[in-house]
């Protein structure tokens, strides 16, 4: 199997870098194929962690190539702080490769991120304010910079000209809130324009980055064809998650990219026929960041005691995730959404000392319509209860546990119940944030040697 996605089947947050960093050990190279440093995947290795935004997970393997693909929106200073803080570390990242046609996140795109939510008052949708929607807006307008424009200063300057033209409105506005700032906090607000904004000052600081990233700059489609062609495993990482999915998710309380499976091809430049498998990975329970509807969201004790239990506050943001039941009419979406392989459980541990155990089969709207699916109707989803099948909960920690036989007979049921309703297998299940914290169900993958 050459060519493995790895996707979040929820809201995201669902633990993809460990799962990524496990399998990565039997893969020659693992590529990221969308989304930018509004995610964040947090890994433990021995006791240390590593908290990540825009390097694959698989970096971590010195001898991984690490491909950040061309679907990914880029924020360079926070790649090159990230490359940074991995090596004073002792990491080496010598395998990292950064697509010449990745699009760059420019500074103007982080201002417009923020004023738009600002604007969007109580309907804003709760973004990450890292740029991403009005970078990815802008790639699709044809007014993007590209990974390889930072290595041509006379280019970089005039495409960033022509990118700032018709933001000029936006920019206006941005600059008398400015200086509405500086007449009521002087201290805090200093005299003059924006300096983020001055086109001389960013065509410096981009080429100053070119600069820096070159060496990791290559044709990373090509790349991921040599080691596909060699019949070598790739990993293709999948940020964020499907319910966030631009097309398919809870529009518009989604991210600007596609995480779903299929759009590996597209951000990492293979073909379908490229992908052997597809494994969605699923909290054993459901969280959410940011606005949007959450059917089976706990506002109670329970809720809490996930979020306590779980560490539920994200990496990029510090944000307290939302938390609620595993909702299996999104997840049974989701999967054929993929057309998943596979499932990854994680957090199964944080589930001990629930009882009983819910997991939502079916969506009653506020008329009282009954949906098994999930409903592609943005107003039924946001009126939507859900309806529960009870199993018993369990009360052991799970954090010992190896196989399958370790697990409590009620959490095995609680996983059963999940694979038979969604008719996906599930591979592995993750009891705990260090790495050898899983259980392997079955058969270890049989992944090709790297
Ligand atoms: P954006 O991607 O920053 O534009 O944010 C759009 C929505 O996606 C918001 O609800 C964010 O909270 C959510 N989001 C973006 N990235 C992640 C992630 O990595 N995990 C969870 N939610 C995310």
């Amino acid at each position: 199997m050459p060519g493995l996605v790895i996707v979040g089947a929820q809201w995201g947050d669902e633990g993809k870098g460990k799962v990524t960093d496990l399998l990565a050990e039997r893969a020659s190279m693992i590529v990221r194929f969308q989304g930018g440093n509004n995610a964040g995947h947090t890994i433990v290795r021995d006791g240390e962690q590593f908290k990540f935004h825009l390097i694959p997970s698989g970096i971590l393997h010195p001898d991984k190539t690490c491909v950040i693909g061309n679907g990914v929106v880029l924020d360079p200073r926070v790649l090159w702080e990230e490359i940074s803080g991995l090596r004073r570390r002792g990491v080496d990242v010598a395998g990292l490769r950064i697509s010449a046609n990745a699009h760059l996140i420019m500074p103007y795109h982080v201002l417009l991120d923020t004023a738009g939510e600002a604007k969007l008052g109580k309907l804003s949708i709760g973004t990450t304010r890292r740029g991403i929607g009005p970078c990815y807006a802008d790639k699709a307008s044809r007014l993007g910079i590209r990974v390889q424009d930072m290595l041509d200063e006379k280019i970089l300057r005039k495409k960033i000209m022509a990118a700032l033209e018709p933001k000029q409105q936006a920019l206006r506005e941005l600059s008398v809130r400015r200086r509405k700032l500086r007449r009521e906090t002087p201290e805090e607000m200093p005299d003059g324009p924006d300096p983020r904004l001055d086109l001389h000052a960013m065509t410096e600081e981009y080429v100053s980055y070119g600069h820096r990233l070159e060496p990791y700059i290559a044709d990373t489609a090509r790349l991921c064809w040599e080691q596909l062609d060699a019949d070598r495993t790739v990993i293709f990482e999948g940020a964020q998650a499907t319910m966030l999915d631009l097309d398919h998710g809870t529009y518009p309380f989604v991210t600007s990219s596609n995480p779903v499976a299929g759009a590996a091809c597209v951000g990492a430049g293979v073909g379908p026929g490229d992908i052997d498998e597809v494994w969605g990975v699923v909290k054993a329970y459901q969280t959410r960041v940011g606005s949007g509807p959450f059917p089976t969201e706990l506002e109670d004790e329970t809720g809490a005691m996930m979020v306590e239990r779980g560490d539920e506050f994200g990496t990029t943001t510090g944000r307290q995730r939302r938390t609620g039941w595993l909702d299996l009419v999104a997840l049974r979406y989701a999967a054929r959404l993929n057309k998943m392989d596979a499932l990854v459980i994680t957090k199964l541990d944080v589930l001990a000392g629930i009882h009983p155990l819910r997991a939502a089969v079916r969506y009653r709207s506020s008329e009282g319509a009954v949906f098994e699916e999930f409903p592609y109707h943005q107003s039924i989803l946001h009126s939507a209860t859900a309806e529960y099948e009870e199993l018993p909960g369990f009360d052991a920690e799970l954090g010992d546990c190896r196989s399958e036989a370790d697990l409590p007979p009620e959490a095995r049921d609680y996983l059963r119940f999940v694979s038979d309703y969604v008719g996906v297998p599930i591979r592995m299940v993750s009891v705990g944030p260090d790495r050898d914290q899983v259980v392997w169900m079955g058969e270890k993958p049989a992944l090709r040697a790297a």
